[in-house]
C-alpha cells in the first residue's frame, strides 16, 4: 500500500493508489492549506518532495502552467494535483507557520477540500485620484482637509453607488470602486457611467471649494474590465472584499495615464469593446503603461446618454411636480399674507 511520510509534522499514513495528496492530507487531519480550493490557482498546497518523486504523477496541465509562471523546481509539486502510486513518499509541506495553522482551522469545515476563499469573476474595476492634493492639502488645516476629502468622498460614493458599485478600497486621496459583483453582465457601462457622472458631481462641488479654499479640485479616473480574485482581505475582524489580479493593476495604471495625457477619464480597450454604442468618445491615444511591453490604447470618455426614464417614473415625477407646485404656490400666498398682516 503507498504511504506518504510528513513533514515536519512526522507522521506516516497509508493512501489508496492515486490518491491525491492534498485529498490524503485532508482526510488524515493533517493542516494542508490550500486556499483556491484545489484548483491549480494559487501554490499555498505547495509540497517539497523529499523522497520518492518516481511515485507521483505527472504534472497536470494546470500545474505544469502555474510550475513555469513561478518556476518551481521538479520536486515542488502542488498537494492537490499530484497522485501517489506504488510506493513512499516522504514530502516537506511548505505553508506551515501558525498563522496558516489558524487559517487553516478557521477555512475547514469538514475533512474534504474546502471552498476557495475567493472567487475568481470578470469585473470593471475604477481607480479615481485628486491631481495634486499633497501639495494642496499642505496649505491647509488638517481638520479642512478631512472636511474637504469627506464632502468628496460622499459625492463621488453617490456616483458609484447609484451606478451598482462599491468603493472597497481608500488610499489617501484616492479610492478603488468595483462593479459587477453580483452580476458582470452591465459592470462596464455601469463603471463609465458612474466616471462621467462622477465628473459632473465634481464640477457641482468645484465652486463650493472655490468660494471656501480657492482652488478647485481636478482629478484623474481609470477603468479597465477583467478577471480578477475577489476576496475577503484583512484580519478576521475588520476584513473586506476586495479585488486581486492584474486588471486591478492595470486599472490603476490607466488611472495615472491621464496625467501624461492631460485628460479626466480613460478607459481600457477592453471596457472600450463593451460600451463602444454607448460612450461618447473624444479621443484614442497609444499609451506606454509602466511595467508592460508596448503601447496600450486608451479611450477618453467625455459623456455617456443618460439612462431611459421608465414611464411609470416619469408620471411619478409629474404628478410628484403638480403637487410640489400647489405646495408652493400655497406657501407663497401665506408668505404674502403674513407680510401683510405684520405691515398693518
Ligand atoms: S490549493 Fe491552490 S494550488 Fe493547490
Amino acid at each position: 500500500m503507498p504511504q506518504i511520510h510528513y513533514l515536519p509534522d512526522d507522521r506516516t499514513i497509508e493512501i489508496d493508489d492515486d490518491d491525491i495528496i492534498l485529498e490524503a492530507s485532508l482526510r488524515a487531519g493533517i493542516p494542508h492549506t490550500h486556499i483556491c480550493g484545489g484548483s491549480a490557482r494559487c501554490s499555498t498546497c505547495r509540497v517539497l518532495i523529499v523522497e520518492g518523486l518516481e511515485f507521483c504523477s505527472p504534472r497536470t496541465s494546470p500545474e505544469e502552467d502555474l510550475a513555469k509562471k513561478l518556476r518551481l523546481e521538479p520536486e515542488i509539486r502542488l498537494a492537490c494535483q499530484t497522485q501517489v502510486a506504488g510506493g513512499k513518499v516522504i514530502l516537506r509541506r511548505l505553508a506551515i507557520d501558525s498563522e496558516d495553522l489558524e487559517s487553516f482551522n478557521d477555512q475547514m469545515a469538514g475533512k474534504s477540500i474546502s471552498p476557495p476563499v475567493g472567487q475568481e469573476k470578470k469585473i470593471a474595476i475604477l481607480f479615481a485620484d485628486i491631481r495634486g492634493f499633497t501639495a494642496f492639502a499642505e496649505s491647509l488645516l488638517p481638520y479642512d482637509v478631512i472636511y474637504i476629502l469627506n464632502r468628496y468622498f460622499q459625492k463621488m460614493g453617490y456616483a458609484i453607488n447609484r451606478n451598482g458599485g462599491m468603493i472597497n478600497n481608500y488610499m489617501g486621496d484616492g479610492f478603488m470602486a468595483l462593479f459587477g459583483l453580483e452580476n458582470s453582465d452591465k459592470a462596464a457601462e455601469q463603471a463609465v457611467r458612474a466616471g462621467v457622472e462622477m465628473l459632473e458631481e465634481l464640477e457641482k462641488l468645484n465652486p463650493y471649494f472655490e468660494t471656501l479654499y480657492r482652488h478647485r479640485l481636478r482629478i484623474g479616473i481609470g477603468i479597465h474590465c477583467g478577471w480578477v480574485v475577489v476576496g475577503n482581505l484583512g484580519a478576521s475582524k475588520s476584513q473586506t472584499v476586495t479585488a486581486i489580479g492584474d486588471a486591478v493593476n492595470f486599472a490603476s495604471r490607466i488611472e495615472a495615464a491621464n496625467k501624461q495625457v492631460g485628460t479626466s477619464l480613460l478607459i481600457s480597450e477592453e471596457t472600450y469593446q463593451e460600451v463602444k454604442e454607448l460612450a461618447i468618445v473624444n479621443q484614442c491615444v497609444s499609451v506606454q503603461i509602466p511595467g508592460k511591453s508596448g503601447e496600450y490604447p486608451l479611450y477618453e470618455v467625455v459623456g455617456m446618454p443618460p439612462l431611459p426614464v421608465e414611464i411609470e417614473a416619469v408620471s411619478e415625477v409629474r404628478e410628484g411636480s403638480i403637487w410640489q407646485n400647489f405646495v408652493n404656490k400655497l406657501l407663497a400666498l401665506y408668505a404674502v399674507v403674513y407680510n401683510w398682516i405684520r405691515e398693518i
